[in-house]
């Protein structure tokens, strides 16, 4: 990876482009000044730093990843990502802002689980970010108070997994207990939505059986057993009246109970990634071991789910792409499970490849329009977890967090060019039309070229509004 310093520009203007935006789609000139946006409009009779030609160009906002884990402690290893990789990946592929999950550790107040992500972070940052909180134990009373005072800090969204027994799986009492804190303190909860009692039996019949090899992750883990997951964590956040947002929405059995909740205008969303468009069970059974790489939760369905999760992302069943990016070596770490796929760290790397693939697969074949794809990629993903109207879009006052998208630029994802530290790429191969061209963090040039501009130290961390709440286009702090 080459770097080079960050000259922080005064004033940029970038002509001619057609800016896409969720509600909107027109050509104009955007001049940046000191971080923002400051005017917008067609033909602008200013003067700037520096001025760049974007005839042909689309003008994107810069896309948010609600779920990625970098850094992360999972399946008796550590995810291959750091911040600072992991960063630079997404910033390759047109992502300036992602929010992680800091997972507390068992008898872990919410304060140490913070300081310990904070850590993580510090010193490396390419882009901005915000944490969300996965909670783990709320045994203990102070714990209801701690997670009520998160949102103070700019922790608004709680995560929860209803799978992953003994590891980070709750009980249906903590999920509900977090539910109820969440009505009162203005935070958004998250579910991963299993059953983790059902396919814990199941995981135990097949090992018993001497059913080993990576196939039976998915086969483990069936769609039957998300729709149930995703059905009860809507129903009880129907009790407790939390917002709900549903993460990585794979099959049908999920998307409608998503979809019957929001026709009901209950508040519920839900989200699907960029693997699960693509990637089918049939990936788990690719010989010598190679499925392993395609072992994350839940699992790759079967391809007829591909048409069920386009239309739901066109009919706003669903609400957000994100990546889910977990990256772990195929040579290394997924090979620990090599005689048992229990021991495979579950996730994937893909923080680069979501708008490539979105836009060639989803604009390029007629699936979604192209603010529509704005919409699933940034502005939703800014709405719902607080950084709207200051990141999500392109208007005056918005952080200059844009991307200069060349819709004919030729590229082949492949491990052998990405930005991730991960050994393989799950779209290998995959011929794109259409990728990022320069990407503006602030106003500062993150990515030009092919090349990473900005340093280490210059992504900042975000205190996210409350769910609802607009975030005021004013600096980010630092924590
Ligand atoms: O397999 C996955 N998805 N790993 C990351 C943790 C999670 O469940 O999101
Ligand atoms: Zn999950
Ligand atoms: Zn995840």
């Amino acid at each position: 990876m080459n770097c080079r310093d960050t000259v922080p520009l005064m004033s940029l203007l970038i002509r001619g482009g057609r800016i896409v935006i969720a509600a909107d789609d027109y050509v104009a000139d955007v001049l940046v000044d000191d971080e923002r946006i400051s005017l917008i409009g067609a033909g602008l009779d200013v003067q700037a730093d520096r001025t760049i030609d974007a005839s042909g160009k689309y003008v994107l906002p810069g896309c948010i990843d609600p779920h990625t884990h970098l850094d992360m402690p999972f399946g008796g290893t550590v995810t291959v990502d750091d911040f600072e990789s992991g960063q630079a990946s997404a910033a390759f592929g047109g992502t300036t802002c992602h929010v992680d999950f800091c997972i507390q550790a068992q008898g872990q107040t919410f304060a140490e689980a913070l300081e310990t992500w904070h850590a993580k972070a510090n010193g490396k940052t390419l882009i901005d970010y915000g944490f969300h909180i996965a909670v783990t134990d709320l045994r203990d009373e102070e714990r209801l108070e701690e997670l009520a005072a998160l949102p103070e800090q700019g922790i608004t969204s709680y995560k929860l997994f209803m799978a992953y027994k003994n590891v980070l799986q709750v009980d249906d009492e903590t999920l509900f207990r977090a539910m109820e804190v969440a009505a009162s303190s203005g935070a958004l909860v998250m579910v991963h939505a299993e059953n983790g009692d059902a396919i814990d039996v199941l995981v135990r019949e097949a090992l018993a059986r001497g059913d080993t090899a990576p196939i039976f992750h998915a086969l483990t883990r069936p769609p039957e057993l998300e729709g149930e997951a995703t059905n009860r964590a809507v129903q009880l956040a129907r009790i407790a009246g939390c917002p709900l947002y549903v993460v990585h929405v794979t099959c049908r059995e999920a998307v409608d109970p998503i979809r019957r909740a929001r026709e009901q205008g209950w508040r519920v969303w839900g989200e699907s990634c960029t693997q699960y468009f693509f990637r089918s069970i049939d990936d788990l059974a690719q010989p010598d071991f190679e499925g392993a790489k395609y072992v994350y939760s839940p699992p790759a369905r079967d391809a007829a789910n591909h048409a069920v999760l386009w239309d739901a992302v066109r009919t706003d069943a669903l609400s957000a792409i994100s990546t889910d990016h977990c990256s772990f070596l195929w040579d290394g770490q997924k090979t620990l499970g090599k005689d048992d796929f229990t021991k495979i760290p579950n996730g994937g790397p893909g923080l680069e490849d979501r708008l490539k693939m979105i836009h060639h697969f989803g604009v390029g074949e007629g699936r979604i329009t192209l603010s529509r794809m704005v919409d699933l990629l940034a502005t939703q993903p800014a709405k719902l977890f607080g950084l709207y109207p200051r990141k999500g879009t392109v208007a005056v006052g918005s952080d200059a967090d844009l991307v200069i998208f060349d819709p004919e630029r030729r590229e082949t994802i492949s491990a052998a060019s990405h930005h991730s530290r991960c050994d393989y790429n799950m779209y290998e191969g995959t011929e794109v039309v259409g990728a990022p061209e320069l990407v503006l963090l602030r106003g500062n040039v993150l990515v030009e070229d092919g090349e990473l501009v900005a340093s280490p130290g210059s992504g900042r961390f975000v205190r996210r509004a409350r769910f609802g709440e607009t975030l005021a286009a004013e600096p980010a702090t630092a924590p």
